[in-house]
Formats: structure tokens, sequence, C-alpha cells
């Protein structure tokens, strides 16, 4: 795609998307209210528990709502999802939470921080910051991404988008040690993660007491050697970030190699296969939340200076907008034939509230 191309397609079909998008959440936010969600059943959105990874997700797209314009109704329903989140810390729900305390605080309470300031937002949002924190693996120099014996030294490539929330919280204190975490974690997902094709794995198990690697799992992908896409994803756009805070260029480099084969990978398919890895992918079930992530990633790249990144995203975004959004009120979801994690049986081809969140996210930087 030209610049020229994507610049049209910015103003014509971005700048409709994103109208067509936001009026969804408002309307749908007078509907859902303070809810917590993961996925579609049949075109609607059903509630999951509080401590659900994705539980932030919701409240934060009605955050991102809030970025456009003040309404009532969304920052009433956000605060009160906020508040429930924060309430886990109360209860036995505390001991559900793990490394995705950065899915769930950044989209909520960092970002309703940055957009008033509010205290209570930043306290909550330094409270995540040290749970997720305390999860750092002196031995394996690795964050942690679950709990229980039986998955302990797990590691996995979607933590480097909760990373973030501890940059931000060494900003905030002026204080090193969370960023310092980040970075040796982002160490070891350099060279344990990233193949030398630049895909990643999903999951790579460490020895909880002596850090020694045991091995690789297919994890939500295919198999352990497989390019599970929205693992690839998450590993563009969370490397992207982590070269913004850190001003480390080598992940930057490392995020346009993997955005690279990603995106070649994609290029037969438009909206992409769950794994790039399947039998038969051109027939695979789709993830089109593979493609807002990624889309967002390469929208970071470009902010820190990759001259074709934005056209790049351009291009993924309108095929998404063309092929899989839903504006109407037919179904729940903004983003169709999105997969959650095909090898466990969960919501194949439905809608995905990351997929929504992310699809919005990449409209408003685009606009
Ligand atoms: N495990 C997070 C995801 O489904 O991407």
């Amino acid at each position: 795609m030209t610049i020229a191309e994507a610049a049209r397609l910015k103003t014509e079909i971005m700048r409709d998307a994103k109208d067509k998008a936001l009026a969804k959440v408002h309307r749908r936010a007078k509907a859902a209210g303070p809810a917590f969600l993961h996925a579609t059943t049949n075109g609607r959105y059903l509630p999951v528990p509080r401590d659900f990874w994705t539980s932030g997700f919701w409240p934060g797209l009605m955050n991102l709502a809030l970025n456009e314009g003040e309404d009532s109704t969304c920052r009433a329903a956000a605060i009160e999802a906020e508040d429930g989140l924060f309430d886990i810390l109360q209860t036995d729900e505390f001991f559900g939470l793990h490394h995705d305390v950065g899915f769930q605080f950044m989209p909520t309470s960092v970002m309703r921080f940055r957009q008033t300031g509010n205290p209570d937002a930043r306290r909550r949002g330094l409270i995540a910051a040290h749970i997720l924190a305390g999860r750092f693996n002196v031995n394996s120099q690795a964050i942690e991404a679950w709990n229980g014996a039986a998955r302990s030294g797990y590691s996995i490539i979607d933590t480097v988008m909760n990373l973030p929330l501890l940059f931000w919280a060494t900003n905030e204190l002026n204080e090193p040690r969370f960023a310092n975490m980040a970075k040796l974690h982002l160490e070891t997902v350099v060279r344990e993660f990233i193949r030398d094709d630049f895909t990643t794995h999903h999951i790579v198990q460490f020895d909880s007491n002596t850090g020694a690697r045991i091995a690789a799992h297919g994890g939500q992908g295919h198999a352990p050697e497989s390019a599970w896409s929205r693992g690839q994803a998450w590993a563009i756009y969370g490397l992207a970030i982590a070269a913004r805070y850190t001003g480390d260029g080598r992940y930057t480099a490392l995020s346009r190699k993997i955005a690279n084969s990603f995106l070649e990978l994609n290029a037969p398919h438009g909206v992409p296969p769950w794994d790039f890895s399947v039998d038969d992918v051109q027939n695979a079930p789709r993830d089109s939340s593979a493609s807002a992530i990624a889309a967002c990633g390469l929208l970071e790249l470009g902010d820190l200076g990759d001259p074709k990144a934005e056209c790049e995203a351009v291009s993924l975004i309108t095929t998404l907008t063309q092929r899989v959004a839903c504006f109407d009120d037919s179904e729940d979801g903004i983003l169709k034939e999105a997969t959650s994690a095909l090898p466990h049986g969960t919501h194949v081809s439905d809608s995905l509230i990351y997929g929504d969140y992310y699809y919005v996210e990449a409209l408003l930087r685009l606009t």
C-alpha cells in the first residue's frame, strides 16, 4: 500500500469505522453497564467472573471512548467495573490473580489516572504493579504467568503486554526496581521465546528453582513450534512498547522482524488464521484479534519512526473493517471471527472483548 493510498483510507474508511465503533460502544455501555466480559456465544457477550484475565477490557473500551469526549454512562460504568476489580483484593479472588493484572488494571485504573489524575486510580494501578513485580522469579529471570504447583515456572509470550504496568510504576514512583524486572524478563523473552525465523513460542517452562529451561509448550497455539497468531501479535506490540519505555533499539528491531514475519505469513489471508502453522491454514478458523493487536504494535513502531508501519497498520485495519467488523446491534461484538483457545475448544470464530478493544484503539490512534 502506498502512503497516498493509506492516507485516503485513513480519511475515508478509518474515520467512518471509528465513528461507528464508538457509537456502538456507547450503545453497549447502556445495555451492558459495568460488566466483565470475554467472548460472545451466539453473538452475545456473557458475563465472566471479575478475576478472569479479560475483565479489564470492557471498562477499558469505555475508557477509550472517553478519550474522545466525556459521557456520564460510560464513565459511571467504567468506574463501577474498576471498583469491582479492585474489590478482588479483599476476597479470596485475590488468589486467582496472575500476570494479567496488567491487562486488568492498565485499561482501567491506569487509563483513568492518565485521563483524570484521580489519586485512587493511581494507587490501584501501583498496587497491581506490586502484584506483577511479585511474580518475578530470580532464577528463571522471568515473570511467572500463572499460579499453582503444576504450572510453576511457566512463562508466556503474552506477558510482554503486561510489562508496561511495571514501566509505568517506575515512572510514577521514580524507582527503577519495577522497570529492572521488566528488562530482565525481556532479555529472557529475547533469548528463549523468539525463534530464528522471528516467530515465537507461546509457553516456555523453566525450573523454578534452578532457572533451567525445561520445555516449550504449544499452549493456545497448535504445537510447541507453531506460530500462534495472537502470540506473534502480543510480541510485536509488547516489544514496541518496551522500546518506547527503554529507548533500547534492540526491542524496536525485534518487534519489526516479528512484524515482518507476521505480515508475510498473513499475506495470503487478510484476516489471520488462529495459528499460521496448522494444516489447511486457508480454511482454519480466523483470529481477527491478532490482526487488531498487530496493527496497534505497528502504530507503536510508526511512532518510534518506522516509515512503513502506519501503512501496514492501515492495511490490516482496513481488511478487518471490510471483512469482519459489525457496527450494528445484530451481534454484541465489534470484530467477528476471533478465536480464544482452539486447542481448549473455547470460543472459536466468536467476538473477543480484547479484539474489540485493540481494534478501537487502532482506529483512535489512526484518526
Ligand atoms: N492468554 C491470553 C490470550 O488469549 O491471548
